[in-house]
């Protein structure tokens, strides 16, 4: 069963995981030393990341690393790792080995590579190989979207690998590095984060019956929270709302 959460507006419900995030992160590093949360980009989470930067004083143990990442400069305005920087990791003092960006200078082959052995190096594994994040932080786009793994995309297929380069997304800049949806789905919780009218449709189809025209739809519906503002939600039929 999904769970969801509808607030009023993006502000509450930036609020709301911001507050989500930081429970996750607390309820992990009372019983480990060590917390992995994957970020979504793009520009809705940049709220939600600040209000987060001012709710934990201790960031010690815990890593952040990147859903997905354009394959640009890591301070371009369109690298995910820039807004993170400016919104999460700067204004809370992360410390710089603790945020695993993608090294996109080396070229997306060589950066997919390089990330996914890094993720194996830094995260206890689900089965064997498989990563298993405490925590994924997800955006959604107005075709559903999910990271960068875009409608009827063979990154959307692919299950044995860690991440992925996409190279035509449809969404600019073309170039992408994204975990794959086994990745996210081997996560131990998911969080995706969608507000505004233009969401409301994805949204919908998002959480009806899977298909891999919507690829949010493929996320696992065991512990994974839909954090909604009541626009995103207006397309949800009411026994989801
Ligand atoms: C990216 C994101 C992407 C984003 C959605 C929603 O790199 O673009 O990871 O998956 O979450 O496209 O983007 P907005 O929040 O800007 O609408």
């Amino acid at each position: 069963m999904v769970a969801s959460l509808i607030t009023p507006d993006p502000e509450t419900a930036a609020q709301a995981a911001a507050e989500r995030i930081a429970a996750a992160i607390a309820e992990r590093l009372a019983t480990a030393t060590q917390v992995h949360v994957a970020l979504a980009g793009g520009g809705t989470p940049r709220r939600a990341y600040e209000i987060l930067a001012g709710l934990r004083d201790d960031w010690t143990g815990v890593h952040l690393w990147f859903g997905d990442e354009r394959v640009v400069a890591l301070d371009s305005d369109d690298a995910n790792a820039q807004m993170v920087t400016e919104a999460l990791v700067n204004p809370a003092g992360i410390a710089r080995d603790h945020v695993h960006t993608v090294p996109t200078h080396l070229g997306a082959r060589r950066a997919c590579d390089t990330y996914a052995d890094e993720l194996r190096r830094h995260v206890g594994d689900a089965s064997g190989w498989m990563p298993m994040l405490d925590l994924a932080v997800l955006g959604l786009g107005e075709d559903a979207h999910t990271a960068s793994l875009f409608p009827v995309s063979a990154a959307l297929g692919v299950s044995d690998k860690i991440c992925v380069v996409v190279a035509d997304a449809p969404k600019p800049p073309p170039t992408r590095i994204s975990m794959t949806m086994a990745v996210l789905n081997a996560a131990r919780a998911r969080i995706v984060l969608a507000t505004g009218t233009t969401k409301a449709p994805a949204v919908a189809a998002s959480l009806a019956e899977p298909d891999l025209h919507v690829p949010a739809s493929l996320l696992s519906r065991d512990a994974t929270t839909w954090i909604l503002d009541e626009a995103a939600a207006s397309d949800l039929p009411r026994n989801l709302r």
